[in-house]
């Protein structure tokens, strides 16, 4: 297993548009356990291929306490979306930035397992608005591109300030 390093807001990277998986084979169930070792050790509930610079459909999750749910989505398209929910968001790639997104209260996914099966799972909750944010991703869309412009420009700013500090 490995750390995958994770890409940063705004780096360009992250608005890459991911394509599906064509086989389910070794190489995609390693990279899924490189990037539920990088979830864990970030630590973090959420990972998408797209992160750590892999575009290809496969998002990691595990909302568990103690990382014993981990749950990867190979392909997962969203058949439905119900009700409204505003939960307060933060993102490996936008470290240290929280900010409230509404989104669909219950999803309806299906998807593929580590073994190449589809299966279908339905969400609601923090589930559900991780599975969201985790597909956005893989459409190169990052949660504070939903917030007002000011708001976005303020991120920015002080992302930029904070990897002056850093570096
Ligand atoms: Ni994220």
């Amino acid at each position: 297993m490995a750390l995958l390093p994770i890409l940063r807001f705004p780096d360009p990277r992250l608005h890459t548009r991911a394509a599906p998986v064509t086989v389910v084979d070794d190489s995609i169930r390693q990279l899924i356990k490189d990037m539920a070792e990088t979830m864990y050790e970030a630590p973090g509930i959420g990972l998408a291929a797209t992160q750590v610079d892999v575009h290809k459909r496969v998002v990691v999750i595990d909302i568990s306490e103690d990382n014993s749910g981990l749950l990867a989505l190979i392909n997962a398209e969203i058949l439905e979306r119900s009700g409204e929910q505003v939960c307060e968001e933060g993102c490996l790639s936008v470290p240290g930035i929280y900010e409230k997104v509404t989104r669909a209260e219950r999803v309806k996914v299906k998807a593929l397992n580590q073994q190449g099966e589809p299966f279908e799972l339905e969400a609601e909750g923090l589930l559900a608005v991780c599975i969201q944010h985790e597909l956005d991703h893989l459409d190169g869309k990052v949660f504070v591109e939903y917030l007002s412009q000011l708001k976005l420009t303020r991120i920015k700013s002080r992302l930029a300030k904070k990897a002056r500090i850093t570096a």
